[in-house]
């Protein structure tokens, strides 16, 4: 049976960019992999399937809004459902998972590039593919920071029997001082960071070059990223269970950085006396 990976986070993150160089690691370690995306722009797929055209999926019958698909780096199938995600039709990204066409395709891993935050219309796998596993992106702001803690929160209600963790994934770091922030945030839910990528301008150039960036930049510092997560997964690492932050114990720990983040810029301690 194949694993299922659900990559979440807030837009803009870097979820399709992990999704696909996950896929890609996965892929050249020799796994049978998927990559779903639900973006109706059909974003998600673009690198890992490079030129290969996105084709209408055959004998599609479950609805007039066909998915698209191709088959990419290493034979990774690419498969497009974000018009199957629009409203009214969430259950049909579901059939998806029954078609020939990934039944043939026997995937080791499905990894689920889900343009969601909590609330949206994306569903779980069925109960008969087993428990999927979460794997959450975030960059080194707020806002990103805002939506993992709601993130924890569904895992803890709604998801709290039918889904695992894999961990958060800090991606597009800036320096040291993010890694902090968002480490300190991670520890403070009681779970572990599970990769750490660097903004890098590679990231551009193989989105110029659509090629993951596996395959652009077989040897460049965020490649080794991806895969050491790739072989996370494959061991199927056992994560700490985040908890999350009510209202005010997110409003403390953020003031924390805000002042520990002006002091630095300032050079001025929070007593008046400057350093
Ligand atoms: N580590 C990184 N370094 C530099 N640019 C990045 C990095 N990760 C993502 N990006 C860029 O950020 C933008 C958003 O990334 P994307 O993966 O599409 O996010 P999401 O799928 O979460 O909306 C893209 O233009 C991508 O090339
Ligand atoms: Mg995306």
């Amino acid at each position: 049976m194949a694993e299922h990976i659900i990559v979440v986070g807030k837009g803009g993150v870097g979820k399709s960019t992990t999704s696909a160089n996950l896929a890609a690691a996965l892929a050249e370690a020799g796994h049978r992999v998927v990559l779903i995306g639900y973006d109706p722009r059909w974003s998600a797929t673009a690198t890992l399937r490079g030129t290969s055209p996105l084709l209408p999926v055959p004998e599609w019958q479950n609805g007039d809004v066909v998915p698209h698909y191709a088959v990419g780096f290493k034979g990774a199938l690419c498969i497009e459902a974000g018009e199957l995600t629009i409203e009214g039709e969430t259950s049909r990204s579901a059939e998806l998972l029954y078609h020939p066409l990934l039944v043939r395709h026997r995937p080791n891993f499905i990894v689920h590039d889900v343009a969601w935050e909590p609330g949206a219309s994306f569903l779980l796998p069925p109960a008969s593919e087993g428990v999927p596993r979460l794997l959450v992106v975030t960059s080194g702001d707020m806002t990103s920071i805002n939506v993992v803690n709601e993130l924890f929160s569904w895992l803890n209600t709604v998801a709290s029997s039918n889904c695992r963790f894999s961990g958060v994934v800090i991606n597009n770091l800036k320096g040291p001082l993010y890694e902090s922030i968002i480490s300190d945030f991670v520890s403070r839910t009681g779970t572990v960071v599970m990769a750490s990528v660097p903004h890098s301008v590679m990231v551009s150039v193989s989105d110029f070059y659509n090629q993951t960036l596996i395959e652009a930049a077989p040897w460049s510092h965020n490649a080794y990223a991806y895969r050491k997560l790739a072989r996370q997964i494959e061991d199927s690492a056992v994560v700490p269970r985040p908890v999350y932050l009510n209202g005010e114990e997110l409003a403390n720990w953020a003031r924390k950085w805000g002042e520990i983040i002006s002091e630095l810029e300032t050079g001025v301690v929070r007593d008046g006396s400057s350093i």
